[in-house]
């Protein structure tokens, strides 16, 4: 089977390629890519006028299964990437059981088969994620696992994260912090601030982050080992972030659209679907976000999908954290910094298709002859309104309902095959 995508303005950071090109795909890879190329296909795709990029491969997604597959499953998830221009995703260890044992690593390759998407285990650091034993770091990694991770909780015990790190680089594996201090965090719901007292709700002190995220950069430095730190939320946390790099301390970072879009003024909804953790901070935050994102500061923006059922929802102050993010990833990043004139979708392509590869250590993210035709092809100006209804995944608890984008996916393949056409 070959697949022509014909005239698509391709944007290959990893290649440093840009601009009109025909992309020929024989199977499961790239064959060629070239300008007008003359090849004979038995599918030609204009692309004219349209945006060819590397499938995206997020790096933070909660698929739920096992356990909680009335909120996602393997094949909801994998409809619900596919529809975001997401070829790849790596997913969190936080479900029911958690991924804690090779058995499981396994038990999650096999079936995630069923998905559309190319899906990438990220084993727990803790036996249950319980906080006290850590896992076989080994076995994990030969089950499968690309990283390791107790997301959806921090490693509270210092030492324990320090053995981790140190075990991690052992095994060859990526060790990554969801970084909150839960004695500061408490029991808050949102970010602690003028919003929170107005709504006389316990807030989530931007303190719990700052000082895990300096905590993690303290150890990274002093083992000479990596941390990835996920969802930065808060403009202190990324200054840390930028100060260690540059002191050479190897540490990378992500964060997620909702953090350089929205601001905890949205809570006065009071809609559990504007509630995650890290929680959504103020203006201050969202603007340097945003100018780190534009400085080069961040390696990698992920979604932090993390669905659940409405009813789980329903309640404001009760509800779990968390919101759906694979389908708006791309679009609510176009809107806000390349619509805006902030960043070039080369850019953008590095942070979602080309590092967070390079940091799991997963292959791909170009589109050059021989690599596996994982593709997303997307209209850079169409307009749409997020309906929460229209959207693929098992769970609708998208926080940015209602909102205009400037940006549309309309195809993506996986090893070749079209596995998702807008219509
Ligand atoms: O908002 C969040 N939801 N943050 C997390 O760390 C966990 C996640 C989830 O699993 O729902
Ligand atoms: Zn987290």
């Amino acid at each position: 089977m070959t697949t022509l995508l014909k005239n698509g303005y391709l944007v290959d950071s990893m290649n440093n390629r840009e601009g009109v090109f025909d992309v020929l795909i024989k199977d499961r890879f790239v064959s060629a890519v070239a300008a007008n190329m003359d090849a004979p296909a038995d599918r030609t795709v204009d692309c004219s006028g349209l945006t060819v990029i590397p499938g995206i491969c997020d790096m933070h997604v909660h698929l739920r299964d096992p356990g909680q597959t009335h909120k996602e499953d393997f094949v909801t998830a994998g409809e619900a990437a596919v529809a975001g221009g997401v070829t790849a995703v790596m997913c969190m260890a936080n479900t029911v059981p958690a991924v804690d044992s090779p058995e499981r690593v396994r038990d999650i390759v096999k079936r995630a088969e069923t998905s559309k998407v190319k899906i990438y285990p990220c084993a727990a650091v803790t036996v249950g994620q319980g906080g006290s034993e850590l896992c076989d770091f080994e076995a994990l990694k030969q089950a499968g696992a690309v990283a390791v991770s107790d997301d959806g909780k921090p490693v509270e015990n210092a030492r324990l994260m320090m053995e981790a790190m140190i075990r991690a680089r052992l095994a060859g594996l990526k060790i990554i912090s969801h970084c909150e201090d839960t004695d500061i965090s408490g029991d808050g719901i949102m970010n602690e601030g003028a919003v929170s007292a107005k709504l006389g709700v316990n807030g989530i002190s931007r303190t719990s982050e700052n000082i895990m995220t300096m905590r993690e950069i303290c150890l990274a430095n002093d083992l000479k080992a990596h941390i990835h730190i996920a969802h930065v939320s808060t403009k202190e946390a990324i200054k840390y972030i930028n100060m260690a790099v540059n002191l050479g301390i190897m540490v990378t970072c992500e964060t997620a659209p909702h953090y350089f879009t929205l601001t905890d003024e949205e809570l006065l909804k009071k809609d559990a679907d504007y509630r995650m953790n890290p929680p959504l901070r103020e203006f201050d935050d969202v603007l340097e976000i945003t100018k780190a994102l534009c400085n080069d500061m961040f390696d990698c923006i992920v979604s932090d999908h993390a669905p659940h059922a409405e009813r789980e929802k329903a309640d404001f102050k009760t509800a779990p954290f968390g919101v759906t993010g694979l389908e708006t990833l791309l679009p609510v990043t176009l809107t806000r910094l390349y619509h805006t004139g902030k960043l070039p979708v080369s850019k953008i392509v590095r942070m979602m298709c080309v590092n967070p590869r390079r940091i799991l250590g997963i292959g791909g993210g170009g589109i050059e002859a021989g690599s596996a035709a994982d593709i997303a092809v997307f209209d850079l100006n169409e307009n749409w309104t997020v309906e929460p209804g229209k959207l693929r995944s098992k769970s609708k608890n998208t926080c940015f309902k209602g909102m205009r984008l400037k940006g549309r996916v309309k195809y993506t393949l996986v090893n070749g095959e079209v596995v998702y056409e807008d219509k």
